[in-house]
């Protein structure tokens, strides 16, 4: 696996590699989990080559979000990547990414500003800047995402689209499903923070979340079994529910009632020192 940290060197390098077939992209910040090698590995299925970035992205912390003391376990993040065959790993530092006199900022409206977006103003318009960024860097034939991080994943499609960096023109823009645990419960870095009682309490967020979708499904009033949805929630365990919506699956605009389009359930919530979120599809 090559390992870059300058702009001309990764431009080179993807080039070269794109003479052998589709180049995929991976984005993440490190501190690689289960989660992200199933994106590489989907990736590897696509595409001849795979380039992974580790950027610590300082324009999506807040404030009050400890940009110094997210994990950064570098050496170990490399093996991980060389075991699942990826090619090429882009690791700039913030001077790389951000040069003296940077002054561009990706806001993509609507999308950014309700449920998470609502708590953790500007955090979305820094994800849109640096996806966009790494897009024009490498100009991939794909990118992966996690469908876990759904609000995510819908402001980049939605800055690809107006952007013009989709398919047919770019990239495709690929959100691969949730890996769950046994029990249900989406996996996530943020479970190791759980307690044994807790992590038992907080399967009840993916059976709610079903729970709900059913009662949707079979005409409940969607403010009935949202409702229903955070009781369940509360009478197991969690402290407080932080959003619970059906929203229009691309826009995410919130939805009184079930209609045609795709939607999606979105929930976080707090248990112990973790705050989860989850979505599901709903009606599909
Ligand atoms: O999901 C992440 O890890 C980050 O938000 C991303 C997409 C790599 C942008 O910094």
């Amino acid at each position: 696996m090559q390992i870059v940290n300058r702009i001309d060197p990764l431009r080179d390098a993807v080039e070269r590699l794109r003479e052998q077939g589709k180049v995929a992209l991976v984005p993440t910040m490190g501190a690689l989990h289960e989660g992200h090698l199933t994106l590489v590995r989907e990736a590897r299925r696509r595409a001849a080559h795979v380039v992974v970035s580790i950027f610590v992205n300082p324009r999506q912390f807040g404030a009050n979000e400890d940009l110094s003391s997210y994990p950064r376990p570098f050496e170990r993040d490399c093996e991980l990547l060389a075991g699942e065959g990826v090619s090429l790993l882009w690791n700039p530092d913030a001077a790389a990414m951000y040069p003296q006199g940077y002054a561009t900022n990706v806001s993509v409206s609507g999308v950014s500003e309700g449920l998470c977006g609502a708590a953790r103003p500007g955090h979305f318009d820094g994800v849109a800047t640096v996806v966009c960024k790494l897009f024009n860097q490498m100009r991939p034939d794909l990118a992966l995402f996690g469908e876990k991080d759904w609000q995510q994943l819908a402001v980049i499609r939605r800055m690809a689209r107006d952007l013009d960096l989709s398919r047919p023109l770019a990239a495709d823009i690929i959100g691969v499903p949730t890996v769950r645990e046994a029990d249900g419960l989406a996996m996530s870095s943020r479970n190791a923070y759980l307690t044994a009682g807790e992590r038992a309490a907080a399967a009840a967020l993916p059976r709610a979340m079903q729970d709900a979708i059913a009662a949707i499904g079979a005409g409940e009033p969607v403010s009935r079994a949202l409702d229903g949805l955070k009781s369940a929630l509360i009478a197991a365990g969690f402290a407080a529910v932080d959003y619970a919506e059906l929203c229009d699956a691309d826009s995410l605009a919130p939805l009184a009632e079930r209609g045609n389009a795709p939607a999606r359930l979105l929930v976080a919530a707090r248990i112990g020192k973790a705050r989860l979120i989850d979505n599901m599809a709903v009606g599909e």
